[in-house]
């Protein structure tokens, strides 16, 4: 059985919470939120602390505020005990959700233009970028496993190889995965989507990577915590973002991408276990002529 926490473990935090929840309870919702929202400015990692804000932000009236903090809530709860997206839901603003087929389809039709497109036409560059930021957190020996999610024609794994032992790629477009067969980097190439491939792993990496993958994955924290399951004490993760400096954490573009905010993205990391080692803002790509603003991550996960 389990008996939903409400507390921050702070017991002057706890002490406004009382007072908030009295406020609420007399029916001054507005009231309830407005000293929630304060509390929250000194504890941003506190998922239930936004649930109530979002809860009562509902019950006030103000639809748009209570997504925006349940859309927090969403980020933080990596288990989803809260039920954040059901919530968001509930006033017609669901998380969107990933949609691999369509990923497939893309990549399996993008393969053979894809190395010279993105790295020639787009300058992309993120799989160099990463492998350095890497080289900077740990630039001891190599490491003995390597996972390169969503690995695609193995541009990740090519800056990746001299820093492995074993190096597994695995992605959902086998046209993707034949171009990256022929440039043998890997030690093995598995087709499959990475959360169900997590799911029915048992070894465990020193380092995990995602390389412009995660945009097309939504929501962080199910990723997170299937990789940190999957990563040996003191392992990393590498990947990253595409971003936006609005209030949300998640949003899909009109590219059908999905983008990150990153603070939110790093405070998803910390709710997960993880320690951020690392971050860079990075444009990833170009864009009908204009960079694609993105962060760059490496998470520890701590010993
Ligand atoms: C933009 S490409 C990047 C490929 C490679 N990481 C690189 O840096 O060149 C994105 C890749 O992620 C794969 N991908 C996206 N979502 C995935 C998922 N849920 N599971 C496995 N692969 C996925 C796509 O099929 C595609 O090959």
């Amino acid at each position: 059985m389990r008996v939903l926490d409400l507390s921050s473990g702070d017991v002057v935090l706890d002490r406004r919470l009382g007072f908030a929840e009295a406020m609420a309870k007399a029916g001054d919702y507005a009231a309830a939120a407005e000293l929630m929202a304060e509390t929250l400015l000194e504890a941003p990692t506190w998922a239930a602390g936004w649930m109530l804000l979002g809860d009562w932000r509902c019950e006030a009236g103000d639809l748009d505020a209570a997504a925006e903090a349940w859309g927090r809530l969403a980020v933080l709860d990596a288990e989803g005990i809260f039920g954040a997206g059901l919530k968001l839901a509930s006033i017609g603003r669901a998380v969107p959700e990933p949609a691999p087929a369509y990923v497939e389809a893309l990549f399996d039709d993008y393969a053979p233009r894809f190395d010279a497109a993105l790295v020639q036409r787009l300058g992309y560059e993120t799989p160099q970028a990463l492998a350095a930021l890497i080289r900077v957190v740990r630039p001891g020996p190599r490491f003995a496993t390597v996972l390169d999610l969503g690995c695609g024609t193995g541009l990740m794994g090519a800056e990746l190889r001299a820093h492995a032992g074993l190096l597994v790629g695995v992605d959902l477009s086998e046209a993707m995965l034949a171009l990256a067969r022929k440039k043998q980097i890997y030690d093995r190439l598995v087709r499959g989507e990475l959360l169900d491939w997590l799911a029915g792993l048992d070894a465990l990496a020193g380092l995990v990577t995602a390389s412009d993958v995660l945009n097309y994955t939504g929501a962080l924290p199910p990723i997170l915590t299937a990789v940190k399951a999957r990563l040996s004490q003191s392992g990393l993760f590498a990947f990253s973002l595409e971003t936006h400096d609005g209030d949300d954490a998640l949003r899909l573009g009109p590219s059908l991408r999905f983008s990150h905010h990153p603070d939110m993205a790093a405070l998803a990391a910390e709710a997960a276990g993880f320690r951020v080692l690392a971050r860079r803002t990075h444009v990833l790509r170009k864009d009908r002529g204009e960079p694609v603003a993105g962060e760059l991550f490496v998470l520890e996960n701590p010993a």
